[in-house]
């Protein structure tokens, strides 16, 4: 029989190897079981949507993890670049997942599901809501809700078997996540109530020609070229993009005059950055100009 004290330390060392495991185990789960992978590259955020078996289609964990990724991307100061893709080969998204979120509702009342998208908490809404440069990298199916958060990117660029739609007709519904609006924008309306009325997937070829997408690669190819377009975004004065961009998509929705306005005032502002001077200074030295995003 062994002394007292040496059991009690046999059964805190147990009890310690028994936590450790634990510990691992939310570990391995955290490090394997996430529904989006998040990755930080130099200057890029890589936010890989990670439910292959389902077509990386959104339930609640993943629409979760989408909000909390966005959250990353906007609050972070070393992140001015962010590519949104899917993990394995089949799918980017093939949208909400209808048995666990649009089936059911996510177990919300309509009221709620409402209130959910007016305050933010809603994947649908926090794509659009980063003002940093995102770019999509469209690894296969982008149905429904997938080609929406496609759509909420400022840049898509596609694999060869990559497919678009917005299927929600199918199911009694329409696109709920600013397919109807962005689409018509991208495309023009015809093209776009041919594909919402018809569901109808179209090949990559085809939206390349339509300027749903700006580059169609081999799928060997997708992943290295997001990061060249994302990796020729972060090489640029990242309050430049920024602005850039809002002047491009805020100024889309606003009478000539009034965009003009915007454009001027983010302009203006930006000849008052440490930016600014570093990019003017490095081009009269002769040298790549070493920004700081302020
Ligand atoms: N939700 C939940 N599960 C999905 C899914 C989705 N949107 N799309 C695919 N899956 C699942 C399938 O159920 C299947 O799972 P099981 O193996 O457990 O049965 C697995 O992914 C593989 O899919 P399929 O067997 O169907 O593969 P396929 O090659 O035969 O077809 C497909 C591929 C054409 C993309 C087909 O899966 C499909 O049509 N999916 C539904 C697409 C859709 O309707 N999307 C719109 C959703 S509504 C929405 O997004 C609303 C919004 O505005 C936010």
């Amino acid at each position: 029989m062994l002394p007292v004290g040496v059991l009690v330390s046999v059964k805190r060392v147990v009890a310690a190897v028994l936590v450790s495991k634990a510990a691992d185990a939310t570990l391995l789960r955290r490090r394997y079981a996430m529904a989006l992978l998040f990755e930080k590259r130099d200057h890029i955020a890589i936010l890989t949507l990670n439910r292959p078996d389902a077509l990386n289609a959104i339930d609640p964990e993943t629409a979760g993890e989408l909000i909390q990724a966005a959250d990353r991307v906007m609050e972070e100061e070393d992140i001015w670049v962010g590519i949104l893709t899917g993990a394995g080969e089949k799918a980017f998204c093939a949208g909400a997942d209808v048995k666990k979120y649009i089936a059911p509702s996510a177990g919300k009342t309509i009221s709620q599901l409402h209130e959910q998208y007016l305050t933010g908490k809603d994947f649908r809404v926090v794509l659009p809501r980063i003002w940093k440069p995102m770019v999509c990298a469209v690894n296969g199916y982008a149905l429904g809700g997938g080609l929406e958060l496609a759509l909420s990117c400022d840049i898509r660029v596609a694999a060869e078997h990559a497919r678009f739609g917005l299927p929600e007709v199918n199911l009694g519904i329409i696109p709920g996540a600013g397919g109807t609006q962005r689409l018509a924008r991208v495309v023009g309306v015809g093209r776009a109530l041919e594909m919402i009325l018809t569901a109808r997937h179209v090949p990559a070829a085809e939206a390349l020609a339509m300027g749903l997408v700006s580059r169609v690669v081999a799928k060997e190819k997708l992943m290295e070229t997001a990061l060249e377009v994302a990796g020729a975004i972060a090489s640029k004065g990242p309050v430049a993009t920024r602005y850039a961009k809002e002047a491009v998509i805020k100024g889309f929705e606003m009478p000539l005059d009034q965009a003009l306005l915007l454009e001027n005032m983010l302009s203006t502002m930006l000849r008052d950055t440490a930016d600014m001077k570093e990019g003017s200074k490095a081009f009269a030295e002769k040298r790549p100009p070493q920004f700081l995003g302020k």
